[in-house]
């Protein structure tokens, strides 16, 4: 993962890259680095931890210097530690890298042979110190980085600095994400554009294979032929969104907080004048006639997101869906469809998830249409669908997903409901009696979030329990799943999610007056199964805490508590208002056990290795 930064250009650079990397922090936390080059010398600073471990060591870098990288690490090869972190050093030069180099324990092994010291377990100190050995040897740093990615396999966007040419930061992308800003006398490079979009509209986004020269003035490109490439401008138009907490403790509870918001402005950009905006919906895009059947692909909470649309997506279109992990239908060589009659879903929050990227990149070379619901314009996902849906969730910074999840869902079902119209399979008046249902749901949203003050008591009850189950069955399975996830993430409970009528096929075992299990158990079609499966597990003196109407006298005598939430009529809907009482209970839990819940240990927001 890791987010890298830099600048160069007429301005004093160690704040500029500093501000930068407090954007990126949320591609890693583990350490953070940066190093700039004046008058002809480099200076590093480099502390393990969060970035702020970093503010006080920048005193010693020289303030004057006006080119400078910078580094946010999310640790694959060595533990967190300072000597891990970024940027490393080798004869004249030093370097960050956002990726994995797949070969570097041959190519450590044979620089270890020829007598180089290495003081990181890193992969990309493999680097420096091939790019440092072309260097001594005479190579001009370009020449050098030219033919130093020849020998790396794997995944990399790298940005060097070196005494040998102090007019020019040297950048190199190949499977990770790199784009560069431009200013007026003065250039920016990041992981990302909100690494620089405070400063520039203007960016140019990096091909795979494609290296760079950033000076003060002057961009150049070329490919790995040498062959110069024309800069080719995009002008973005994110804003440096304001992301602060507005008061709340955390932003995962402000981002669970605006959850119903985000419904309304999800349906004020998708529904116009109580019809469906079908080119908004990115509907037009794609050729869904030629469709034949459908394959979501996602990690993590947004592959739940999929596995939710699959319940409306596949009956109501008529067309099989197939959701899978990323990491998995990657490597599987998964039957395509060419000439568009695979359509590949992508659901990414960060739309930078490098197993759902390779995923669409792969099934684009197969011929199949490649659509995606992001969150964040421009990033790679986005940028390689043919057809695409942007959320309209604002900036989630909170490490745990939480309204990007209910937006995601909510994205995809809109669109299941315009493909539907458009295949013509929805009745004008269904489609009206769902959208009447939606015009509500916020106001929906806003009573299930009622329930934050029972949950954060019920939390003081549940908070010391070392596993947790949660069940439910049909797209409240989902919810079961996702508030497993959340649970594990931020409080480091074990918790596992079950579809209910899974428990007796072996998870049951676990059932005792020690287990808390969360039963998600709307008035839907799957009620009275849901309830037999409680009563097995009352049976068995499991602790049933139920997500559903809190007036429902069988489920008040059958469990220790009865988290309210209201009952919809539309299944994804339902999904929707369920899903706010799992994150406050993940949410409440965690405070309780004082973990760090906007960036819990070992994770990060956005997933850029596989
Ligand atoms: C969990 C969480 C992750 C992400 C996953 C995919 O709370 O946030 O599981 O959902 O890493 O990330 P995106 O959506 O950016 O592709």
């Amino acid at each position: 993962m890791c987010g890298i930064i830099g600048y160069i250009g007429p301005k004093k650079c160690i704040d500029i890259v500093f501000d930068g990397l407090k954007k990126m922090e949320y591609r890693g936390y583990d350490s953070a680095g940066i190093a700039v080059l004046h008058e002809g010398q480099i200076s590093i600073s480099k502390e393990s931890g969060k970035l702020e471990n970093l503010r006080p060591l920048l005193e010693q870098l020289p303030s004057e210097a006006h080119i400078g990288i910078g580094h946010t690490r999310w640790a694959t090869h060595g533990l967190p530690t300072r000597d891990n972190a970024h940027p490393h050093a080798s004869e004249k030069l030093a370097l960050i890298h956002n990726g994995i180099i797949e070969n570097y324990k041959e190519l450590k092994a044979e620089l270890q042979k020829k007598g180089f010291h290495f003081r990181s377990e890193t992969d990309t100190e493999v680097v420096a110190h091939l790019l440092g050995e072309r260097i001594k040897a005479g190579d001009h740093p370009r020449d050098a980085l030219n033919k130093v990615i020849l020998r790396l396999e794997g995944a990399f966007s790298l940005a060097l600095i070196s005494d040998q040419d102090p007019h020019f930061i040297y950048l190199a992308k190949q499977g990770s994400p790199l784009v560069i800003g431009l200013g007026k006398d003065e250039n920016f490079f990041g992981s990302d554009v909100t690494a620089f979009c405070a400063h520039t509209q203007k960016a140019v986004f990096l091909q795979d294979g494609e290296c760079a020269a950033l000076g003060a003035k002057s961009v150049e490109i070329w490919d790995r032929q040498g062959h110069p490439i024309q800069p080719k401008t995009t002008m973005i138009q994110w804003s440096a969104a304001s992301a602060d907490k507005q008061g709340y403790r955390h932003y995962m509870l402000k981002e669970i907080h605006e959850q119903s918001g985000v419904i309304s402005k999800t349906t004020h950009a998708f529904v116009k004048d109580s019809s469906l905006d079908l080119e908004g919906l990115g509907l037009n895009s794609i050729e869904l006639n030629k469709v034949r059947s459908i394959h979501i692909i996602a990690c993590g909470t947004a592959y739940y997101a999929g596995m939710t649309a699959k319940y409306a997506m596949e009956t109501t279109l008529g067309i099989p869906v197939n959701v899978e992990l990323a990491s998995e239908f990657r490597y599987r060589n998964p039957l395509l469809m060419g000439e568009g009659q695979t359509l590949v879903m992508a659901i990414s929050q960060s739309g930078e998830t490098a197993d759902t990227l390779a995923c669409l990149k792969h099934a684009k070379d197969k011929g199949c249409q490649i659509f995606s619901i992001c969150n964040v314009a421009y990033s790679s996902i986005h940028r390689e669908s043919h057809g695409s849906i942007l959320m309209h969730a604002g900036p989630e910074i909170g490490v745990a997903s939480t309204k990007a999840f209910t937006s995601q869902v909510l994205c995809a079902y809109l669109w299941t409901l315009g493909a539907a119209q458009k295949l013509g399979r929805l009745h004008a008046e269904d489609l009206s009696s769902i959208l009447q249902e939606l015009k509500s749901l916020p106001i929906y949203m806003d009573k299930a979030l009622n329930a934050e003050e029972h949950i954060a008591e019920l939390a003081n009850k549940l908070y010391e329990y070392p596993n947790f189950l949660f069940v439910g069955r049909g797209p409240s399975y989902i919810i079961a799943l996702e508030g497993a996830l959340k649970l594990k993430e931020i409080s480091y409970i074990h918790a596992e999610g079950y579809a209910a009528g899974e428990l007796k096929h072996g998870p049951i075992a676990l059932v005792d007056k020690h287990m808390p299990i969360v039963a998600i158990v709307p008035k839907d079609q799957y009620y009275d199964k849901t309830l037999s499966n409680i009563e097995e597990i009352c049976a068995r003196e499991g602790q049933v805490i139920a997500i559903g109407d809190e007036k429902d006298q069988h489920l008040r005598d059958l469990c220790i508590d009865i988290i309210p939430c209201p009952s919809l009529k539309t299944p994804c809907f339902q999904a929707i208002v369920s899903t706010v009482a799992v994150q406050f209970l993940a949410y409440y839990i965690a405070i309780k056990r004082g973990t760090d819940v906007d960036q819990p240990r070992n994770l990060a927001k956005s997933v850029t290795v596989e």
